[in-house]
């Protein structure tokens, strides 16, 4: 193979310890104030065998003249800079330090079993064999943006990156929902043969709601239409005849075992009665006339009843029926920016996750991603703390995958987000995040992220993420592409606020 001449980065040298099997250290080419070498970028020795593909770590430069303090401070007092006397420049060299990722051998990755010689070349890693060792996929890939520091494109295909859930991490402001409208615009562009998967977004602040109106052709696709279905949560219903009591009793956070009895009775009693159409207070006035319930949690059951259909989230019919807005290649916006409680959200949230596994279960819907946002609020991890929909959360992140019914969590909150979940998101998106405690959290819970990886975090700009786990070969960072379709009519910044209201 040849390389072109710029390719050479610079040569293999030896330290203390190193190079080593995991490590080397090289002295870049080129003058002094150049910057040929970044942090974070992708380097190559080639060996008779192998390939070594390794990242720079961190870059040292020294200077032999600057070494010794006094001599510098002494010719500064005397007012003549080092640099006017003595050739200073010519002596100034960095050194980069680089990790080895694994060995390219042969089409095939392989774990690192030998050092490479002092005095090698170091080169850029060509970016066919990047994309190789990375298991990015060219042709049918998601394009989600480049690597940082690279010009590759950054393709990973639909089965490495939602095969199984994926956490979208970081602290606010710092790009999660525009990543998902990124990458809700390539799951949106599929074609049937590249395979479509049904996505449901739960958005929280109604920000999704501007695709509704996408089409086909913002989106560069020429075959067929997109479709897209956007529904507000007050229009939600969710079919009290088809609840059993256990069923109800997920959306109150405290019924006892003899209430869900009580309960159960007289469900059954309704049904019998109504033939399937009936409220909760239909429910609610049964449990009234029931003499066999005791007087207290008669009380109970009542208020709980009255508090759900107060809500207004309850009726006869599903609205909408699940079963038939869920199609291959369609995205469905739950819009639940209308409501202001919290618990409505969680109501809507908890019926959506155990309804969607339930029906993929039976497989009368086709495999399908869920996107929570905010989902620190819907599946925290403090115990103690009030959130209905926690536990099916819980079940889709445990038992999901093996069904294709799949998540995407997205919180600026990760140290909140409930561990059982984040432990079973093979995938990470992890954008800039500097608060250490949540930092620890990622740490712990993402099993590939290394020290290194970890602290770059917080120096990662806007739009820019750490991707870990099994969608990558190696922890590795991403700038995020724009988005092909704008949002109209977003005030971006505060001054833009209150010069539109100050009229
Ligand atoms: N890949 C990107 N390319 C260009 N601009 C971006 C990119 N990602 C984010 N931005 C800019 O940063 C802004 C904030 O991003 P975004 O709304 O995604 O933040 P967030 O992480 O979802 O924050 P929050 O937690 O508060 O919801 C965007 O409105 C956009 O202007
Ligand atoms: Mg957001």
């Amino acid at each position: 193979m040849v390389y072109p001449e710029d390719a050479r980065l610079g040569t293999v040298v030896c330290t203390e310890s190193t190079p080593n099997v995991l490590e080397f250290a090289f002295v870049v080419e080129g003058a002094a104030d150049e910057i040929t070498v970044r942090r974070g970028e992708f380097v190559s020795v080639m060996t008779e065998s192998v390939t070594v593909i390794a990242r720079v770590q961190d870059l040292v430069r020294t200077n032999r003249y600057y070494e010794h303090a006094e001599a510098v401070r002494e010719y500064q007092s005397r007012g003549e800079p080092l640099r006017s006397i003595l050739p200073t420049d010519r002596w100034q060299y960095t050194i980069a330090n680089a990790r080895v990722l694994g060995f390219w051998d042969k089409g095939r990755v392989v774990r690192p079993y030998f050092s490479v010689p002092p005095g090698a070349p170091v080169r850029r890693t060509e970016e066919q064999v990047l994309a190789r060792f990375l298991k990015l996929e060219t042709e049918n890939g998601l394009r989600l943006g480049r690597l940082s520091h690279h010009e590759l494109e950054f393709t990973p295909s639909i089965d490495r990156l939602l095969s199984k859930h994926l956490a979208i991490l970081a602290m606010s402001g710092a790009g999660k929902s525009y990543f998902v409208s990124v990458l809700l615009e390539e799951i949106l562009s599929r074609t049937k043969e590249q395979g479509r998967l049904a996505v449901v977004v739960l958005d929280v602040h109604g920000e999704y709601t501007y695709l509704k109106d996408a089409t086909a052709g913002q989106l560069g696709v020429s075959d067929g239409e997109i479709e897209i279905e956007h529904i507000r949560g007050s229009h939600f219903q969710i079919p009290v005849p088809s609840l059993s009591a256990e069923g109800l009793s997920t959306f109150v956070s405290d019924m006892s075992g003899i209430q869900i009895r009580d309960l159960r009775r007289v469900i059954s009693e309704a049904r019998k009665r109504s033939k399937e159409r009936y409220t909760l207070s239909d429910l609610a006035e049964l449990v009234r006339g029931d003499d066999s319930i005791n007087k207290n949690t008669k009380e109970a059951i009542v208020s709980w009843l009255i508090n759900l259909d107060e809500t207004g989230l309850f009726g006869i019919e599903a609205v909408p029926d699940l079963s038939s807005i869920m199609s291959p290649g369609k995205l469905t916006l739950i819009d639940l920016s209308d409501f202001i409680s919290l618990k409505k959200k969680q109501i809507v949230t908890s019926y959506l996750a155990s309804e969607l596994l339930f029906l993929r279960r039976q497989q009368r819907i086709p495999p399908f991603l869920l996107v929570i946002e905010e989902a620190h609020q819907f599946c925290p991890e403090g115990r103690h703390e009030l959130a209905i929909p926690r536990e099916q959360i819980e079940t889709i992140a445990r038992e999901g995958r093996k069904f294709f019914a799949l998540l995407c969590l997205v919180s600026q909150r990760p140290v909140k987000l409930s561990t059982t979940v984040l432990s079973q998101c093979s995938n990470q998106a992890v954008f800039r995040c500097t608060n250490p405690y949540d930092l620890e959290h990622i740490g712990k819970s993402s099993e590939g992220i290394d020290r290194s990886s970890l602290d770059s975090i917080t120096t990662l700009e806007v739009g820019e993420a750490l991707f870990v786990g099994e969608v990558v070969t190696v922890p590795t960072f991403v700038r995020i592409r724009r988005r092909k379709i704008e949002p109209t009519g977003v005030i971006g910044s505060l001054s833009e606020a209150i010069r539109r209201t100050d009229k």
